[in-house]
Parts: structure tokens; sequence; C-alpha cells
């Protein structure tokens, strides 16, 4: 039983590290073993910034950046690309990085967008996306986007007057195809079915590219996403096809065909042992890659550039959320856990009943006593980040560390009860760089005013 694996056949902790990032490692041996990332000691990183702690790993960054550059080469044989999704984790630091990978940004809303002008992305490389952009939004994606994906007809007409208006040039277009295929995930995360609420029929595309080419506006991309996190991409094939469909319809009648086609993100990470093994990057695009070459050969259409939109499975693993454990209790049958962070900087858990696993960061491979629950400290009885886990006996003060929580954690967190965001370090073989510092106390009053006095009342007057 010292191997960590439990009499009713659950899998062995070692499993659990293949869900972590790439240069995790148990250094040491029995009581004295600890996880580390990189040349990083996590109890070492805990004790100087505190916790809950996210810890971003380079080298597995860099690899899943490879593995879809790599695999772009290997499969397709027109231009290809990435755009990082930003959704899935943006900060200056994370926008920096896709600068160095020559990557391009998706980037939703005035607010990431301002995030990607910090970062010092190039305007070329930002991709501005949103359902329902506002009209300051539209205004800040001209002003700093290289292309805006339409999201709708209305939101065409909308932008072009805008652009009139303040006298600037359109970026290039692209169009938001809804294909009326999802792909196989949680209903929160599916996009691309009839009823979403995100993108176009097509034929309300058809009806924007006659709209564009009347007026001679730039348009040169069309872009699809079913949806996030599977791990199966075979509904990416009848997808295609209804693209494909669309634009051979669109070069007899417009003499148009997209320069570019993103077929969006999605690609799903192992979060828990039961989704081991790690989906295969290469699998992935060689299958779009194949089926584009494919359709295109048989409607006579030249390849488009291929661009892949990935946000989770370029972040994803890298990410490790570390927490310290506070208390344990025995509630009947059930073994909490609870420690000191949870659905503030993950509602992933709550949103969708997302699975998760863990390791503690001391003697990682101690021998399971059954099964526990991990739960955060707000004021929700759904604040649980995982359910029923075979795990060790934790300690009060023990630290825990959960794999996958790169990708919509810190992103999707809230200041529910006060919470603060946590600190970010970006882990580089041994250095460990602060890229956000823990939000201040602070910042919780920062954009609120006195409830007004009579003499100084500065509320405006109500219309009646
Ligand atoms: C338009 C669009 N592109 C890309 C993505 C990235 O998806 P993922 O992070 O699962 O790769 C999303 C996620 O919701 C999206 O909405």
């Amino acid at each position: 039983m010292d191997d960590g694996t439990m009499d009713d056949g659950a899998m062995p902790y070692q499993n659990r590290l293949a869900l972590f990032p790439l240069t995790t490692r148990i250094q040491g041996d029995g009581d004295g073993a600890r996880l580390t990332i990189g040349e990083c000691d996590l109890a070492e990183l805990a004790a100087l910034y505190g916790t809950p702690l996210y810890l971003y790993d380079r080298a597995t960054m860099d690899a899943a950046a490879d593995a879809y550059r790599q695999a772009l080469a290997r499969h397709y044989p027109a231009a290809g690309g990435v755009t990082y999704a930003g959704k899935a984790f943006l900060c200056v630091a994370a926008a920096q990085w896709v600068i160095e990978q020559g990557f391009h940004l998706d980037c939703t809303g005035a607010g990431e967008l301002h995030i990607a002008e910090q970062a010092g992305v190039a305007r070329e490389r930002i991709i501005m996306h949103g359902v329902n952009k506002s009209r300051e939004e539209l205004a800040a994606g001209l002003a700093k986007a290289g292309v805006i994906v339409v999201d709708n007809v209305t939101e065409l007409s909308a932008l072009c007057e805008l652009s009139q208006a303040l006298a600037t040039a359109l970026p290039a277009l692209w169009l938001r195809v809804k294909p009326g295929v999802a792909v196989d995930t949680h209903a929160y995360r599916q996009t691309g079915q009839e009823q979403s609420k995100f993108g176009m029929a097509p034929d309300e595309v058809l009806e924007a590219v006659a709209i564009c080419r009347q007026r001679g506006w730039p348009l040169s991309g069309l872009h699809f996403h079913q949806g996030s996190h599977f791990h199966n991409p075979a509904p990416i094939g009848p997808a295609l096809e209804t693209v494909l469909d669309l634009t051979a319809h669109l070069a007899q009648v417009h003499q148009w065909q997209p320069e570019t086609l993103c077929v969006g993100g999605g690609w799903g990470v192992a979060y828990h042992e039961d989704d081991l093994p790690q989906p295969d990057i290469d699998h992935y695009v060689a299958f779009v890659a194949a089926a584009l070459q494919a359709g295109c050969q048989r409607r006579g259409l030249r390849l488009p550039r291929l661009q892949f939109e990935p946000g989770r499975s370029l972040v994803a693993r890298a990410g490790v959320a570390l927490y310290r454990v506070g208390a344990t209790k025995q509630a009947g049958t059930r073994r909490w856990v609870l420690i000191d962070g949870g659905m503030a900087d993950n509602p992933r858990p709550a949103l969708y009943g997302a699975r998760y696993s863990a390791l503690p960061v001391q003697a990682p491979q101690r021998p399971w006593a059954g099964t526990a629950s991990l739960a955060g400290p707000y004021c929700e009885s759904g604040d649980v980040l995982i359910e029923e886990l075979p795990l060790p006996n934790l300690a009060p003060g023990e630290l825990i560390a959960i794999p996958a929580s790169g990708a919509y954690h810190l992103m999707m967190g809230s200041n529910y009860n006060g919470a603060r965001k946590p600190a970010v370090l970006w882990l580089d073989a041994s250095r460990a760089n602060l890229i956000q510092r823990r939000e201040a106390v602070t910042s919780l009053t920062a954009r609120d005013e006195p409830l007004p006095q009579a003499a100084t009342d500065r509320s405006l007057p109500c219309p009646n």
C-alpha cells in the first residue's frame, strides 16, 4: 500500500502526476518527499507567496505551442497559424508569451484589448471576438484590432457606421459562422449548434458577405468555434462540410473565398486521471487539416490559411493551483478537507460539474486513506472543488496541489465574500517570477463611492 494504490483498485498516484506540468517531479523520499515543478519547490513558493497560489510552467506552455506549430507544418501544406484564446488566461505576461511565440491573440471585448495593448501586442496580431459587442467595444476594436470577427449582421452595420463616424479605417473582417453542429462537451460549453447565441447561420452569412462585397468592406475570413473541451474531433468534419459548401456558393455567386478559415479552439486536456491519456494535439490538427484539404479538393476550392484558436490546450496543463488545508471534518460518511480557495478562483466545478484531481505537496506518494472532498471557504454549499477523491490523510497546515488549473479559473473567478484574486507565478526552470500580485484588500473598495449625505448629494436627479 505504499505505492498509493487502494484495495478497491483506484488509480495509483503516479497517474495523477501525468495531469501536472511536464516538469513536475517528486524529489526526496518518504515523509521528506516534495512536489517540484522545474527546479522550484512548491512548499517554498507557498511559504514565500502565500496561498491560494497559481503557478504556470513555461516549459509546458512552450511544449504545447510547439506541438501546434509542428502539427501544422506536418499536416497542412498551405499557410497556417495559431491564435491564443486569451479568455483561457490573460494578463500582461501571458500576452507577452504570445508575442514570443509569434502567435495571434484573441481578445474578447475592450478589457482584453486593453491588456493586449499594455503587453505591447502588435495591432495586426490582435483578433477581436465577442457576441453583442457594445459601441464602446467596437470603437476599441477599430482602434486596436487587426481583425474583428463579426457575430451578426446588426453588428456588421453598426461597426461600419462607426468606422465612418470616427473616420477610422475598418480592420480586416471575418464572419463567425454557426455550422449547426456542436462538439461533444457540457451544454454550457457548446457553441456550434443551430440554437447557439453565437455567430450566424449560413443564410445570414450570405447576407453579410453580400453587404461587404457591395460596399467594398475588407472581408477576409470565416470563423467557426463549435465548443470547448472536446476529446473527439469528429464533429469538426460535418461543420467543415457546411462551411465549405457555403464557401463554394460564395465563390460562385460573389467570386469571394476566405483567405483565412479559423476553426476555433476547444481541444481538451486531462483534468482527472480518468481522462488520461492526455489528448494529442497532433491528432486533432491532423484530423482538421485532412478534412479541410479533402473538402477543398472535392469542391475545387483553393486552400485557405488554416488558423487554430486554442486556449485550454495551450495553458491548462501548465497551471497548478496551490491551497493550504485549514481543517478537516467528518460529516456522516463524508470526509471534508477545507482549503483556503475555491469557487472564487475556480468556479468551473460549481458552474458545470468539472472534475479535478489533486496531490499533497508533501509526501505525495503516501497511501490513500479512502476518499475526501475538497471544499473552499465561501458561503455556498456548492463551493466544492473536488468531490470524493481518493487521498491520504491530510493535516491542517498541509499544502495540496490541483493540476490542470491553467485555463478558465482566474479569468472566471470573482470577489465573492470579498475574496482577493490570488498571486500568479511564472515558473521557468529554477526561476519563479511573480506575474500577478495577490489582489490588495483596498482594490475591493477602489470603485466605491460613499452613501451621499444630504449636504453633499452628488446624485443625478431622476427623470420623472
Ligand atoms: C471563439 C472562441 N475561440 C476559442 C476558444 C478557446 O477554447 P479552448 O480554450 O477550449 O481551446 C473559445 C472558448 O470559449 C471561444 O469562444
